[in-house]
């Protein structure tokens, strides 16, 4: 039995952060240092559930006939980015206050506090109206670096901003080896790098981050089926791995980037508020087009049924992995009010912090628990630990009550508890306890794998 508490916006967040620590999920960069504003490591969970969410998204968009995988490198030809239009428009237009020496971005100014610690709360707003704010300087977001000992422009490079420029430059070789024929889709995950001005709420908003990108190349005439398609299938990813009803919404863009004919966005409601997960857009042909201009190559597709020449239109899918995980983190969030057997035979009730992951996507998926330390029942529990071990992520304990260790795997999100206890010794039975109900049953402790491979393939 559990019961939901009432937990403000504000808190959720806080809380969140704070597990994340506690548990291994999310460390601050060079924290011994006094961190890096805007980047994060991920811990011994957190990389467990990044790793999940990506094979998750690899599996969905890359076991199937017409889309293809990729990695391209971090580092790519500058003029890449001059033809994709980053050099002249990846910019956001920063201001800084006169009197705090604050930097903001001016276009988000509505949602930014005053830099100054004196008048906490204040908007920032306030003072752009006070006139203490400089004129907006255009501020690219592409970092820069260089190839080689000489540090001069000739051989400045960028830290890509996204994913999507190495596909495209790619469009002939991925194509012609995989030998595909338009509509296909060239898809990668990757990290990707921007300076932004001013990042924020946690993972939402990094300095470094992590991409799952797909370009879907069609036929200019199909465009709009295919956007349709993408977006359907998108959304219908995120509720397969358990968001929430009504937590994610579609938001359609009337403002387009450059390269654009049409974009909407998948939208989380983080405690902080809606935000992009997810963007899907309609790129034309322009990124093929500026590449076969600026590189002197073709990028095109002759349909040899058809005998029709054109530039496809590329449909994108592009996912932040570490915004997914943030918002996979948010969503599987929750506490809960529930009874505990004192020592003295009474209940009580107390909270339970819980994460409700899919279990597809859970860092662990199982623990293994001795009920006491004796008669051979951790002996028992470690071989059923190294068994699973060689398909699942497994966590052993034998420390503390049992009642606390479910305490401590329900804040980690791990779905089952097997406990060995003093039946087993007779009878070959452990208890398993789900996560979500806290239901438990008896099963034989040689079907533990194929019980945990049939819940893995249920969800
Ligand atoms: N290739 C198109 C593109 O990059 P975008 O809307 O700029 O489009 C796509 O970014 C996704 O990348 C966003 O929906 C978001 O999930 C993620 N993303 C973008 N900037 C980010 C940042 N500074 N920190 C974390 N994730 C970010």
């Amino acid at each position: 039995m559990s019961d939901k508490k009432n937990i403000t916006k504000q808190d959720t967040t806080e809380k969140i952060v704070s597990l994340s620590k506690r548990r291994g999920f999310i460390f601050q960069s060079s924290e011994i240092y006094g961190g890096l504003n805007g980047c994060y490591d991920y811990g011994p969970l957190g990389i467990e559930l990044l790793k999940n969410i990506k094979e998750a998204w690899w599996k969905e968009m890359t076991y199937r006939e017409d889309v293809e995988g990729l990695d391209a490198s971090i580092l790519m030809h500058p003029r890449v980015w001059e033809a994709s239009g980053h050099v002249e428009h990846f910019s956001d237009p920063m201001v800084d206050c006169k009197e705090c020496k604050a930097r903001f971005r001016e276009d988000l100014i509505e949602d930014a506090e005053c830099g100054n610690k004196g008048y906490k709360g204040r908007k920032a707003v306030k003072c752009m109206e006070e006139g203490k704010f400089t004129e907006a300087r255009s501020f690219n977001l592409m970092f820069k670096t260089f190839i080689g000992p000489l540090e001069d422009s000739s051989n400045a490079v960028f830290l890509r901003p996204e994913t999507a420029q190495g596909i495209y430059v790619n469009f002939n070789n991925v194509r012609e080896s995989s030998r595909q024929k338009v509509p296909f889709g060239i898809a990668q995950i990757g990290k990707a790098f921007r300076n932004e001005i001013n990042t924020k709420n946690f993972l939402f908003r990094t300095r470094e981050f992590e991409q799952m990108e797909m370009q879907f190349f069609v036929n200019p005439s199909e465009d709009e089926k295919w956007f349709e398609y993408w977006r359907e299938q998108r959304m219908k990813w995120f509720e397969k791995y358990g968001m929430k009803e009504g937590k994610l919404k579609l938001h359609i863009h009337e403002k387009l980037a450059h390269y654009a004919k049409a974009a909407v966005d998948i939208e989380y409601e983080f405690p902080f508020g809606w935000g992009e997960i997810e963007g899907i857009h309609n790129r034309t042909d322009f990124d093929l087009k500026r590449h076969t201009e600026f590189s002197g190559k073709k990028l095109e597709y002759f349909d040899d049924q058809k005998k029709e020449r054109y530039i496809p239109y590329v449909i994108e899918t592009s996912a932040g992995a570490s915004r997914s995980f943030f918002a996979f983190l948010c969503n599987a969030y929750d506490e809960e009010e529930v009874s505990k057997e004192n020592s003295d035979g009474t209940s009580s009730s107390e909270t339970r912090t819980v994460l409700h992951f899919h279990p597809a996507l859970a860092p662990v998926k199982a623990a293994v628990f001795p009920l006491v330390n004796r008669d051979g029942m951790q002996e028992i529990a470690h071989g059923i630990t190294d068994d699973l071990r060689k398909n699942f992520k497994v966590f052993y304990d034998d420390s503390g009550a049992v009642g606390r260790r479910y305490r401590r795997q329900d804040e980690c999100g791990t779905p089952f508890c097997f406990t060995v206890d003093s039946d087993t010794l007779t009878d070959g039975s452990v208890t398993v306890r789900e996560r979500d109900t806290m239901v438990q049953e008896r099963i034989s402790k040689d079907r533990i794998t194929d019980y945990l491979n049939s819940k893995l393939k249920q969800n």
